[in-house]
């Protein structure tokens, strides 16, 4: 008998493993075709002039606190000139917001307004404040209310940046256009050879990709595969869609912010000229790293210099970023992507502008030998060590004027990062390695690749409150917004950890 079943079950086998090979090869080809790469490397008209975003008005108020006021509102704009109206939002515009600006040692204060018709708040990403002036989730500002933080600027001159941060809505309200820039200055910064006339050889370029429907609206269409969130194909630099520069000297600082919800770009020069890397996160590098290509992740910043000579056009582009994946998990993550993002047109004559420095800033670093306590951060899911974020959870206490170490991993085959509100931590390693140049200095967000550890140092300073907690958090804002996110508190020596207020987390006056 088995002899006569055996052709049969040969046959059976056969026909099964063709239908599995088509199916197969149809759910590939379905899938391939969902995870389609973006190029537009070559396609992009760069027609518009790159829109600057305005310095923000300020005044001196009776106690010497420098005031800036910050209207969140809606809007509407034909980002492509096409006549079609996007609904957007802004800070006292219709899309991104002003750049702050303030200098070390200023005591400032942000009329924060919110006109919008839900509820917002805005978080200013790598500033060192208190937590109940941080604008996190635990600061909302109710539709119509003003909240007004008021902070001592104590860090290091650099680029930082400012969104809403309402637990669940963050993505939302960001990706309509809720942002801005905030730049710090200092002596230190002020006494270098470097480019700073703002808006002239020293220009914001805020990063963000969009797509849009039909009607032109932003769509935000999330790849189901790719799980990280939604990825656009045309990519805006503050705002402005097909942008670019004209460049009167002969060297441009350019502060490239990835203000993008889920994209990672890996910024370069079209014919892969070297740049001067100055600075990160949370300030300028020890030295200048001559480099030709940054990766940034969703909130990473980075300062750089480039040269450019008389008459000639040159183009910042994101070419693929290393995701440390592989495969289709690489390509649904954006990780083949490029991107012609900004064109800088240089003019026949340039102003000489004079060499970039080598040695920058003291960049002290701090001594993870010191560190009182090393914790493990995973990133799993949609978890951080297997919990979702809760507003009434403290997930421990950090205490004032010590060093801690902390190793984040990625625990997933997809994409995160990691951000940390109220310090600059500097990385030790990143899977046993030393840390790269651009990975060297200060930093509050790093991409975090599968499977490889980050060791970083921090250390909590100044501010404590045992009942009001600062975030960590995956800036993957879909991620952070679907409880990729914990809570922390700096308590002085000794002191117990509280709870989170049950106000529901208003924080506003009328
Ligand atoms: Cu840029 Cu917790 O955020
Ligand atoms: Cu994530």
């Amino acid at each position: 008998m088995p002899t006569r079943r055996r052709p049969l079950v040969r046959v059976l086998i056969g026909v099964l493993a063709g239908v599995l090979v088509l199916c197969g090869g149809g759910v590939a080809a379905v899938t391939w075709t969902l995870v389609r790469t973006t190029d537009t490397v070559g396609e992009v008209d760069f027609v518009r002039p790159l829109a600057v975003p305005p310095l923000a008005q300020s005044r001196l108020d009776d106690q010497g606190r420098r005031v800036f006021d910050l209207l969140a509102r809606d809007g509407r704009r034909d980002f492509r000139g096409d006549g079609r109206l996007t609904r957007t939002a802004g800070f006292d515009g219709d899309f991104l917001g002003p750049t702050l600006r303030a200098k070390r040692g200023e005591q400032v204060r942000v009329n924060v307004v919110n006109k919008l018709g839900e509820e917002t708040n805005v978080h200013w990403h790598g500033m060192h404040l208190p937590a109940r002036m941080d604008g996190g989730p635990h600061q909302l500002v109710r539709p119509g209310a003003t909240w007004s933080p008021t902070w001592r600027v104590d860090q290091p001159a650099a680029t930082l940046w400012y969104h809403p941060h309402p637990h669940g809505a963050t993505e939302e309200q960001v990706y309509r256009g809720l942002a801005g820039m905030f730049i710090l200055d200092d002596d230190r910064e002020a006494a270098l050879p470097l480019p700073r006339s703002y808006g002239v050889d020293d220009v914001p370029v805020i990063v963000q990709d969009r797509s849009f429907s039909r009607s032109g609206q932003f769509s935000k269409s999330r790849n189901v595969i790719a799980s990280i969130g939604a990825l656009g194909d045309t990519v805006l630099v503050n705002g402005t869609v097909g942008p670019y520069l004209d460049v009167r000297t002969e060297r441009v600082r350019l502060r490239l912010l990835n203000a993008s919800t889920a994209r990672t770009y890996d910024f370069g020069l079209s014919d892969d000229r070297s740049f001067a890397l100055i600075g990160t996160d949370g300030g300028l590098l020890a030295r200048t790293a001559r480099l030709t290509r940054v990766r940034l992740s969703p909130g990473e910043r980075a300062e750089i210099v480039v040269d450019v000579r008389p008459g000639e056009r040159v183009t910042l582009r994101s070419t693929p970023p290393d995701l440390g994946i592989g495969g289709l998990a690489r390509r649904s993550a954006g990780g083949a992507d490029r991107f012609d993002v900004l064109q800088l047109r240089a003019a026949g004559t340039l102003t000489p502008s004079p060499p970039v420095p080598d040695a920058l800033v003291p960049v002290d670093r701090l001594d993870p030998a010191a560190a009182a306590t090393t914790r493990r951060l995973e990133f799993q899911g949609r978890d951080i060590n297997g919990r979702s974020m809760r507003m009434d959870r403290i997930d421990f206490a950090a205490t004032r004027d010590t060093t801690e170490v902390w190793e984040v991993v990625n625990s997933d085959g997809t994409p995160h990062n990691f951000h940390v509100h109220d310090v600059q931590f500097q990385l030790l390693s990143v899977d046993g390695a030393a840390p790269p140049p651009e990975m060297g200095g200060w930093k509050d967000t790093i991409y975090l690749p599968p499977h490889q550890p980050m060791r970083i140092v921090l250390r909590f300073t100044d501010h404590s409150d045992p009942n009001l907690p600062y975030m960590f958090h995956c800036h993957l804002l879909w991620h952070e917004d679907s409880g990729m996110m914990g809570q922390f508190v700096v308590v002085d020596p000794g002191q117990a950890p509280g709870r989170p207020p049950a106000h529901g987390g208003h924080a506003e006056h009328d």
